[in-house]
């Protein structure tokens, strides 16, 4: 029996719901001649197991509860840009939305997690057509969205799988090596905006 109990189904709609009014946002930007606002965009619904292990790890009851109102990330979100300012047109977009409130916003791309780690993460709060566990229709479901760079991304994909599937020698020298990477790939972001802003400058005067 799966923790999120008779809301299962739920999930799985809303992130497909919300998958798909993110794809309009970006097509609305692309019919108005403007860059898209993503490169993609992946979600899931954290697998039943891993949200027990979370439960079971933060002492809260294991629960449908728990799962989701304690913790705020049974749906994901992850949407990849190309470039840095396109995060902030996808965060103007959700700021915007009347289908969604932003209840807490981290900003890991101005203060990078200690290791390296960027993005920029929100808690979503989404009114949707579904019954939710306080009974409520429309019902309210918490939503993790991720926001970055191709660049942070591939980082944040080789430092997942080193940290999960290798027993490194010297984690130390790993650490640092890892940290010299991410912050090479940012300042790679910041000439790949700069080079964006030379472009479209160019093209405004041609
Ligand atoms: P939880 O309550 O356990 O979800 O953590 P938190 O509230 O501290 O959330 P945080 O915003 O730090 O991280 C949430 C998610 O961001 C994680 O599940 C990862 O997907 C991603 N993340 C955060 N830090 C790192 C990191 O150092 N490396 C990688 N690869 N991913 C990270
Ligand atoms: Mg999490």
């Amino acid at each position: 029996m799966s923790i999120y109990g008779p809301y299962e189904g739920s999930l799985n709609a809303i992130l497909q719901d919300l998958k798909r009014r993110i794809e309009e946002l970006n097509q609305r930007q692309v019919e108005m001649k403007q860059p898209k606002l993503y490169e993609h965009l992946i979600g899931r619904v954290k697998a039943s197991d891993s949200m027990v292990e979370k439960c079971r790890r933060k002492n809260y009851p294991v629960t449908a509860q728990s799962a989701l109102r304690k913790c705020r990330d049974s749906i994901g979100l992850r949407i990849v840009c190309n470039f840095i300012s396109d995060i902030n047109r996808c965060l103007d977009q959700l700021n915007q939305a009347d289908w969604c409130t932003i209840v807490k916003e981290k900003d890991y791309i101005t203060n990078a997690k200690p290791n390296g780690y960027r993005s920029y993460h929100l808690i979503l709060d989404v009114t949707t057509p579904y019954v939710d566990i306080d009974g409520q229709t429309p019902g309210h479901f918490f939503v993790e969205v991720q926001l970055r760079t191709i660049a942070m991304d591939s980082w944040a994909s080789l430092e997942h799988e080193i940290k999960y599937k290798h027993d490194v020698k010297d984690p130390a020298l790993i650490g640092k090596e890892l940290k010299r990477c991410a912050d090479q790939l940012a300042s790679c972001d910041v000439q790949m905006q700069t080079i964006r802003q030379l472009v479209q400058e160019g093209d405004r005067v041609s």
